[in-house]
């Protein structure tokens, strides 16, 4: 299906002009006008409950935005995904991490292969492998059980490991302990291995190219770390490091045995992979059935999203709805604002899925767009963000739509605790929602002359989204749920959300830089002279 330009696709226009009517209605009157509001624009699939009826939207924005899917050719594109056609265009791949968590006997193809059974098997060696250490049959060098594990790895072969960890902790093996080491500033590391055994620490190397600096970086000094603590016996190596990777020729280069790699597909983007053998430290920490259960609620979602229509599909009215209040109400951000302790990681990890993904400027054949693409998602978990920013999304000048994320049993309950977080949930959307108005205020004997600063406009959109208890399987839906926003999104947007070029630029110059910082003579400088001065000055001035 061929499909038009954004804006002159005729749902566009129609949009517009519907925007125009939209911008001035408030929120207290669309639900004063419909009694049943808070029911009609709420959908329950695969476990999760989507109220979006606190959106600044009517039933005809809803039509026209699904309409919109439509000549954009959404359902074409969803199809085309799942049927592995290169829809990746400017790497020519393939995008399909639906395939990690499709069942056994499914059937995905990619380049005339079917790609389940391959997926299956990584799957059952990072099990083998994942009880193999939990039980203590897998021993370090020395003989020594291993207790620690290291993640070594940076975006997504870090953020999805991290944010899986700590959401799941509750699941996880309390007698090991899971750190994660991202950065290339050597505080990272240290901090993660200062209180280590070496004999008792194993390391996981994940990175789908086995050539990021960071990444690299990182795991020479672990190596240089193990070696000191273990007398430099090189042998110590296969027991204490494996690797997951797409490079087998690095993987091998760097020393680990090739048969204590995971590999995983090219076909599998970075910020994509959380549930391939990127997620191994997530395996160890929870065990394989928990692993296969979070596997088993993204194919939930999966199916959910390929096959409902889209006026009941979770993914794609949260994607329709973000790029109304992207292209239509200006709004630069997406506040994401988990009420679960144990989701802190949660925005950290959206950022990378949904900028990296979306933060593009061109279409998918290389045209200046013409409209805004991928808005900043951001957030912190409730309740900590409502004495923080909470204030600017309240009273402030910027319109910030928010996803409110809770569930409905806490896994620690503890007295009154989950009532109280629930409650600031659903206060917090009422507020943003229908404000308080000035005869409110003053009732409460306010002076006048603090009226404006009590006021509260309302009328700020938000989604309150509602699962039953944080299993694993609940995670998998969540990030599931994203991951077809971010699709729904950029396929409307027309742009290649699979790609990332953007940093590679800072990648080349940061290597051209390093010798200029080593280099024990001068070196000659040809930046601009900003940067010379910047050089200049860390060489004068940086330590021995
Ligand atoms: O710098 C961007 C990026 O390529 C991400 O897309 C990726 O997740 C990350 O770097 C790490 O890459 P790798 O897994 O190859 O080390």
């Amino acid at each position: 299906m061929s499909v038009a330009a954004l804006r002159v696709r005729p749902a566009w226009a129609l949009l517009e002009n519907h925007f125009q009517k939209m911008q001035g209605l408030h929120l207290r009157q669309l639900f004063a006008e419909d009694a049943k509001r808070g029911e009609k624009f709420a959908v329950e699939a695969a476990g999760i409950y989507l109220d979006y009826s606190k959106n600044r939207m009517t039933a005809e924005t809803l039509q026209l935005l699904l309409q919109l899917a439509e000549e954009s050719g959404l359902r074409e594109r969803i199809d085309a995904m799942f049927r592995g056609e290169k829809i990746n265009v400017t790497e020519k791949r393939s995008v399909l991490h639906v395939a990690l968590r499709a069942p056994r006997d499914a059937t995905i193809m990619h380049d005339g292969e079917n790609v389940v059974p391959q997926v299956h098997s990584v799957l059952d060696k990072m099990a083998d492998f994942a009880v193999r250490l939990r039980s203590g049959a897998w021993q370090g060098h020395t003989g020594k059980r291993i207790r620690n594990v290291v993640n070594i790895g940076i975006g997504g072969s870090d953020l999805g490991p991290v944010m899986a960890y700590e959401a799941l902790r509750y699941y996880s093996e309390r007698a090991m302990t899971f750190r994660f080491v991202s950065n290339v500033d050597g505080t990272d590391f240290a901090e993660a291995v200062r209180d280590l055994d070496p004999l008792e620490t194993l390391f996981i190397i994940s990175s789908k190219t086995f050539t990021t600096l960071e990444t690299m970086t990182n795991a020479h000094t672990a190596r240089d770390w193990l070696l000191a603590g273990l007398n430099g016996e090189e042998k110590a190596i296969a027991k204490h490091f494996v690797a997951v990777s797409t490079n087998t020729k690095e993987v091998a280069k760097f020393g680990i045995d090739t048969d204590n790699m995971f590999g995983f597909w090219d076909w599998v983007g970075g910020r994509y992979s959380m549930d391939s053998a990127i997620g191994l430290s997530t395996m160890i920490a929870i065990g394989p059935e928990n692993f296969r259960a979070m596997l088993d609620g993204f194919h939930e979602m999966d199916e959910h999203f390929r096959t409902a229509p889209f006026d009941r599909n979770l993914p794609v009215l949260l994607g329709l709805l973000t790029i109304w209040y992207a292209d239509f109400f200006g709004a630069q951000t997406v506040a994401v604002l988990p009420y679960e302790q144990y989701l802190k990681r949660f925005p950290a990890y959206l950022q990378q899925l949904t900028m990296e993904s979306n933060g593009k400027h061109v279409t998918l054949d290389g045209t200046q767009v013409d409209y805004d693409t991928g808005p900043i998602y951001w957030g912190e978990p409730g309740t900590n963000g409502q004495h923080s920013f909470y204030q600017l999304i309240h009273q402030g000048t910027r319109l910030i739509p928010c996803d409110f994320i809770a569930f409905m049993q806490s896994l620690n309950p503890l007295g009154r605790h989950h009532d109280m977080l629930l409650a600031n949930v659903f206060a917090q959307t009422e507020a943003l929602a229908f404000g308080k108005v000035e005869e409110e205020v003053k009732a409460e004997g306010t002076p006048d002359w603090l009226l404006p600063h009590r006021l509260f406009a309302g009328n700020r959109p938000s989604n309150t989204i509602l699962l039953d208890r944080l299993t694993p399987a609940a995670l998998g839906k969540l990030v599931a749920l994203y991951e077809h926003s971010v699709f729904t999104q950029g396929t409307i947007w027309q742009i290649d959300s699979f790609d990332q070029w953007g940093v590679e630029l800072g990648k080349v110059l940061a290597q051209r830089i390093i010798p200029q910082l080593e280099d024990t003579a001068e070196p000659k400088l040809e930046h601009d002279s900003s940067t010379n001065a910047l050089i200049r000055r860390y060489r004068k001035r940086k330590g021995s």
